[in-house]
């Protein structure tokens, strides 16, 4: 436990963080006011993509400075007397959010790929210490986010593990697909002598984005015997609900950046005390090895630290808004899945997947006289709306089956994504250029490399 070392500072872990609040007391923010707040938006480019770099408001970016400037008045004051108190509150709010039992099962990371590196670090040392067998196996979603792909090699495969791929299908129709997928994989890993010592779930996939059934996988890996389970929530905090009780993983990160309108970067790994899991640190070694992850996390060597102290004025931009964070998801994904519904219709396409399989982003079909054959076309594709349309939006490749006829596949899908600034010009445009594009008899062969 480390929460008695952080309580001996007794810096005041609030006051600079929080911006004089305009005098409003019962009305919710206007929408001249949410302009206002995102007004260092380019006002040219429809941002229809929040899902990758998220957003911050100029109000939590003034917040952000106070904090920047009362470390750079006073360094050593800022360090010995303010960080780990403030460091501390954040992390106490971050726990009641997302209904963790204890302080000390949360640390405060820069962003998610970090904390599926300090999940994965702790596997590829059991490994090497024995406590894992050669041939142990990890279970993966094909939708994996590529990082995580990555560091699975690098830090299972490397140290004698294998990696069980879960494919899915896309576009999907129901939750009941993949979980028949992850129950056929474990199967499979089992027939193959792998004992299952690691699932890694995403909440929200990232491309194509679909809502994986996080309880039910979690549940599945219980009843059969997998060691610990990690949830890859990028996109989880502001996007979905998210309760690390009731999903009962052993490891849950969620992104502050994404969808919490925090400033990059800032991210939350929950590891649940009973899970045996206290060999957990961070990548970069420190003064504070062996203290916790929480305590290693919060002083990593000389760097700025802001984007973690923030969460407390986040939470007031939040509680601006009419149901606070559940009332900006539900009107994000309401307002996301009108918008993809429209592209569709105009387009004369279809939704990736089914609304209750949609958070705040959707997949929409794009026309397929626009040749998207590969995963180069996709970015061609996305690259060109960017320079010629002003429009930020990425595009998925899904390849074709076997057996399918080519005509009128699918195989490019956009994804798009709803936050609080979006209005539904940015979506016109994008149904305005696609068309636009159609009417040209533009392929994606047009486009050089
Ligand atoms: C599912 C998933 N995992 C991990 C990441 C990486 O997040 P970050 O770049 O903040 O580390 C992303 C980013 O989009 C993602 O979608």
């Amino acid at each position: 436990m480390d929460s008695g070392r952080e309580h001996q500072n007794n810096g005041d872990a609030t006051s600079p963080t929080h911006v004089p609040k305009k005098q409003k007391v019962s009305n919710f923010i206007t929408p001249e006011e949410i302009e206002s707040e995102f007004s260092h938006h380019l006002p040219s480019v429809a941002r229809i993509n929040n899902g990758s770099f998220g957003c911050c408001p100029s109000s939590i970016i003034a917040a952000q400075r106070l904090w920047q400037m009362r470390y750079l008045e006073q360094p050593d004051n800022f360090y010995f007397n303010y960080l780990k108190a403030g460091v501390l509150e954040s992390r106490r709010l971050i726990k009641d959010l997302v209904n963790a039992d204890d302080i000390s099962e949360i640390s405060i990371v820069d962003n998610a790929t970090t904390a599926a590196a300090i999940v994965l670090q702790q596997m590829a040392r059991s490994f090497y210490e024995g406590k894992f067998s050669q041939g142990d196996a990890v279970v993966m979603l094909h939708y994996a986010f590529g990082a995580v792909k990555k560091s699975l090699e690098v830090y299972v495969t490397r140290a004698g593990g294998r990696v069980i791929e879960v494919p899915l299908p896309f576009p999907v129709s129901s939750k009941e697909q993949i979980i028949v997928e992850f129950r056929k994989a474990l199967e499979r890993g089992k027939l193959e002598g792998s004992k299952v010592r690691l699932a890694v779930i995403d909440h929200v996939s990232s491309m194509p984005s679909v809502i994986i059934p996080v309880k039910d996988l979690v549940r599945i890996c219980r009843e059969e015997g997998v060691d610990y389970v990690f949830v890859d929530a990028a996109h989880g905090i502001g996007c979905v609900d998210v309760d690390v009780k009731e999903i009962g993983a052993d490891f849950y990160t969620s992104n502050l950046h994404k969808w919490f309108f925090s400033p990059p970067a800032v991210a939350f790994l929950y590891h649940r005390k009973l899970s045996g899991s206290e060999d957990l640190h961070h990548p970069v070694v420190t003064h504070e090895y062996g203290n916790g992850l929480a305590m290693e996390s919060a002083w990593i060597g000389t760097r700025d630290y802001s984007p973690q102290l923030v969460v407390p004025s986040v939470l007031e931009f939040i509680s601006r808004f009419e149901g606070g964070i559940e009332g900006i998801k539900k009107r994000n994904h309401e307002k996301v899945v009108k918008m993809g519904t429209m592209l569709a219709k105009a387009w004369g396409t279809s939704l990736g997947s089914p609304t209750d399989m949609c958070s705040s982003m959707v997949m929409v079909g794009l026309p397929t006289c626009l040749g998207i054959e590969s995963e180069s076309d996709a970015s061609k594709l996305r690259v060109h709306l960017r320079e010629k349309f002003s429009i930020e939006v990425p595009i998925y490749f899904c390849p074709f089956k076997e057996g399918e006829g080519k005509a009128d596949v699918i195989t490019g899908y956009a994804r798009i994504s709803h936050q609080v600034y979006n209005k539904e010009d940015d979506y016109n445009r994008f149904r305005d250029a696609i068309n636009k594009l159609v009417g040209e008899k533009f392929t994606c062969k047009l486009l050089s490399e």
